[in-house]
């Protein structure tokens, strides 16, 4: 076997598509963001502004989170030393466990070392708690959810996006006794568009399904505490298991699930990725509770986020670009081409300091290839208007059409 040649081939199929990945090296500047320093492959330095990020609200850097992080550092040193069940379960790790749980009004809430690993180590262990579980998923879900399903040996269908109906039509030609599940999300990340949670909650119920909910794009930003959209449309008691990320709008690491005390019992007992893995530094976890403590306590960082998502929107639109617009705080700009995507997103970069990755297949389906911005609090009027005439620059220089494409 040429192991090398095969390599190239990989990686070569990756360059001739166009959507072969560079990664930006660039230095996040705390107290300044969304300002940092991009670190060019020749060893240059350039002063850029991240469009991309997805610390929605600016927590990373925030005084708060920053104080509690420092203070558990200090107390605790650096690593937690071991798994969950043998040495690694601290107070900050019940703590933040009783603060998820309070947020999403759930009798326990189950930390995992990333809300990827929380999708994956939870749909994939179902089965083997309720045997004969078949999973409904929308055909959209994120890529963890996805593997999650695929690999738990259980049976699965896949919903057309959205669509409730079909949802119905795939549950009336199952068995009506076999223990059922619907997984979807909240807010779909590419395109920001919200999963019909009230319906999808309906037809589970008509055929005694349970629900999985990922918020992964929605805690920390929706609700009056943080809770997500289920929080915001009062949903949350009809979510059997509430999915979330500590490294987005909490601006720390991690994830979790929040559920009933027996569900949470039974995936901690279960789980292969909760079981063996060292369990999230001290240090994570208390400046991920610090950062949920404050946010449900104060909606103003929250309130100006989708300020600044409406500015961004109207702003664009106004200029006649193709806006994606759902109404959520994702604002993704249609290119439709891979290799036009990232000639936009490098020039961008390298002529305005604008970074914003270029969103190519197989995160979204090929031909709806997209820059998507990600407006924060910590975006002021200036880096605003920088923007803005960044992209009517380049929209006219490449001749590209305005209004390609508008949802
Ligand atoms: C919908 C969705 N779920 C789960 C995840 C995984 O989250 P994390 O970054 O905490 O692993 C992501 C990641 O970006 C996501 O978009």
């Amino acid at each position: 076997m040429e192991y090398t040649q095969q390599l190239d081939t990989a990686l070569n199929r990756l360059h001739e598509e166009g959507r072969y990945r560079t990664f930006i090296d660039i230095e996040r500047r705390k107290g300044n963001f969304p300002h940092a320093v991009w670190r060019k492959p020749d060893g240059t330095e350039q002063q850029i502004t991240v469009w991309c990020g997805n610390d929605y609200l600016g927590m990373g850097q925030h005084p708060v989170v920053l104080a509690a992080m420092h203070e558990a550092l200090d107390a605790t040193g650096a690593g937690s030393g071991g798994t969950r069940n043998i040495s690694g379960t601290t107070v900050y790790h019940n703590r933040l466990e009783a603060e998820l749980a309070d947020l999403h009004q759930k009798e326990a809430a189950l930390l995992f070392t990333s809300a990827y690993i929380a999708n994956d180590a939870t749909l994939s262990t179902l089965p083997k708690l309720f045997p004969g579980l078949i999973i409904y998923s929308d055909e959209l879900n994120h890529a963890s959810m996805i593997e999650g399903i695929r690999r738990n040996g259980g049976a699965k269908r896949v919903f057309r996006h959205n669509d409730v109906q079909h949802l119905r039509e795939l549950m009336a030609a199952d068995d009506p006794k076999a223990p059922k599940l619907v997984a979807f999300e909240s807010v779909y990340s590419m395109d920001g568009d919200f999963g019909p949670l009230a319906e999808l909650c309906d037809a589970a119920e008509e055929f005694g399904a349970l629900t999985y909910l990922d918020e992964v794009h929605a805690v920390g930003m929706y609700g009056p505490r943080g809770g997500g959209v289920s929080e915001r449309d009062h949903l949350t008691h009809r979510m059997d298991i509430i999915n979330g990320t500590l490294g987005k709008a909490f601006g720390v690491h991690g994830g979790y699930i929040a559920a009933s005390a027996k569900m949470c019992d039974a995936i901690r007992s279960y789980a292969p990725g909760f079981i063996f893995t060292t369990s999230l530094p001290p240090v994570v976890a208390a400046g991920a509770a610090a950062s949920i403590a404050h946010l449900k306590a104060d909606a103003t960082i929250r309130e100006q986020h989708q300020t600044q998502a409406k500015i961004l929107k109207t702003r664009l639109k106004g200029m006649g670009l193709p806006l994606i617009d759902h109404g959520s705080h994702i604002v993704p700009v249609h290119v439709g081409n891979p290799v036009k995507c990232k000639m936009l997103s490098d020039m961008l970069l390298e002529k305005h300091g604008i970074y914003v990755q270029p969103i190519n297949f197989p995160t979204v389906p090929r031909g709806t290839e997209r820059l998507r911005f990600t407006p924060s609090p910590v975006h002021g009027p200036r880096e605003m208007d920088a923007l803005v005439r960044a992209m009517d620059d380049l929209w006219s220089h490449c001749a590209l059409n305005r209004a390609e494409m508008s949802a």
